[in-house]
């Protein structure tokens, strides 16, 4: 039997795509390895989003090369969406690749294996108006047997100036609700206590049936019935797309985590309409009231870019007045990367030079690390129920958890005498007792 081992690069859909890929290939006869020295194949899920994204790849490949000048059998094979971006480009560049496979075209792997295997290269990069993977249970690659990724959508149409993705992930389309309903339900009896559903835009999710149609807001109850120990996350919504009656639903169930994750991208309504967000900073500002208002104690978190093409001051520091406004708990912040392909690469000049993105990104992660550590400092004597998920990475004699707002908190494993010890994969109350910007310190209670 030949061995396989997959490595991930990129967003959470990734991660559920190399699960998928997992799948098939076993299916086929093939063994899922986790010791690359082992392995006939390495398979590298790849990320297209910013140019350091891809050089990331690149450099992975060509360390992967010592390693396959040591042992003549290893082929690599690039999966995802730097495959898709590149094409057989991607052969000719790296010559130690011996395929590429988009993300669309994975049940072609076994084909396309035993093709290499006979001294073939190949590139299959075809993408798919309906290629859900609905009928493929993942392998639960690397995972805790606690929390995982359901994919609900693939593809995302609404090109956004500077993104790659509806060129790298082709056209949006749903998955049959029962499929989802039934693998969160697999997870479930399986002991895994959280589940977050994924789509580039998971507000759009849409299917039709005889007996009516299945919205997001539908999902998320029919999936948060399954039992009220199972966490239901979701990611991502593009502000424009958040309704109330997700709210309505979110508040309904108090299972469905208080968590929304609603990237902004920039604090200014120019750079709003160039980026074609189809928002303005006023309407999002009231989608960040109604969170408040149907879900009091809801963390939001965000992605914003610096430096996109003709930003001024006032831009950077509308978004830095926006980020103050907002008083976000968690942030994803990225420099402008110029994507080939992209609206943006056609039409508009990647002006801002490169020390001027540096510095408006610093002042913008400065400003955000002072904001959660005040946020943080708020928590401090508040109790959370925390699902624990295992060992602090810092330090053996301490495990960490997750509240409903998706903090990490990181509590002793020997707790205070008449408390019971804490076993993962179970919800235990913890104190908070301090904290940093990033974590929040706490003990068990009982
Ligand atoms: N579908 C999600 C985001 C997917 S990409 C959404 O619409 O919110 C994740 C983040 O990467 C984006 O939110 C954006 O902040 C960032 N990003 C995308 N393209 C980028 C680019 N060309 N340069 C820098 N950051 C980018
Ligand atoms: Fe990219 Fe915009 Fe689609 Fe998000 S919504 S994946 S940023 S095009
Ligand atoms: Fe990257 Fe593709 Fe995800 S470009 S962010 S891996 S959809």
């Amino acid at each position: 039997m030949e061995k396989v081992y997959i490595e991930t690069y990129g967003c959470q859909m990734n991660f559920a795509d190399s699960e998928v890929v997992g799948s098939i290939l076993r299916e086929a006869g093939y063994t899922l390895c986790t010791d690359l020295q082992e392995a006939d194949f390495v398979l590298v899920n790849t990320c297209a989003i910013r140019d350091n994204a891809e050089q990331r790849v690149r450099h992975r490949v060509r360390e992967l090369r010592a390693l396959q000048n040591r042992c003549h059998k290893l082929r690599i094979g690039i999966l995802g969406c730097m495959a898709e971006r590149l094409q057989s480009r991607l052969m000719e560049e790296e010559e130690n690749v011996s395929f590429v496979c988009g993300p669309d075209t994975y049940r072609r792997l076994p084909q396309l294996l035993a093709q290499v295997r006979q001294g073939q290269r190949a590139a299959e990069v075809e993408l798919s108006t309906t290629e859900t993977y609905a009928d493929i249970e993942p392998v639960r690659l690397a995972s805790n047997g606690i929390s995982a990724y359901i994919s609900i959508m693939r593809g995302c149409q609404n090109y956004c100036a500077y993104c790659v993705v509806p060129y790298t992930r082709g056209r949006e389309r749903s998955r049959d609700p029962e499929t989802i309903v039934r693998e969160a339900q697999t997870l479930f009896d399986k002991g895994y206590r959280e589940v977050t559903l994924l789509g580039q835009n998971v507000n759009s999710y849409s299917w039709q049936t005889q007996d009516g149609a299945c919205d997001f807001p539908e999902l998320m109850r029919r999936v948060a019935l399954i039992d009220p120990a199972l966490r239901v996350r979701f990611a991502t919504s593009h502000p424009k797309d958040l309704s109330d009656k997700l709210l309505e639903v979110m508040a309904a169930h108090p299972n469905i985590c208080r968590c929304i994750h609603l990237p902004v991208q920039s604090g200014s309504d120019r750079m709003l309409k160039l980026m074609n967000r189809k928002y303005t900073v006023e309407w999002y500002l009231g989608r960040v009231d109604a969170i408040r208002r149907y879900l009091p104690d809801c963390s939001i978190t965000t992605d914003v870019i610096a430096g996109f093409s003709t930003e001024t001051l006032d831009d950077h520091r509308a978004t830095l007045d926006l980020f103050r406004r907002v008083r976000y708990d968690y942030a994803y912040m990225f420099k402008y990367s110029l994507r080939e392909g992209t609206y943006a690469w056609r039409h508009l000049a990647d002006d801002i030079p490169d020390d001027e993105k540096t510095r408006r990104l610093n002042e913008i992660i400065a400003l955000q690390g002072e904001i959660a550590l005040e946020n943080n400092r708020l928590e401090v004597g508040r109790e959370y129920e925390v699902l624990v998920e295992g060992e602090s990475h810092r330090s053996k004699e301490r495990l960490f958890g997750r509240n409903s707002q998706n903090k990490v908190l990181v509590f002793d494993r020997e707790p205070a005498s008449g408390i019971s010890p804490a076993v993962p994969g179970t919800y235990r109350r913890v104190k908070v007792t301090s904290c940093t910007a990033a974590t929040l310190l706490g003990e068990l209670v009982q």
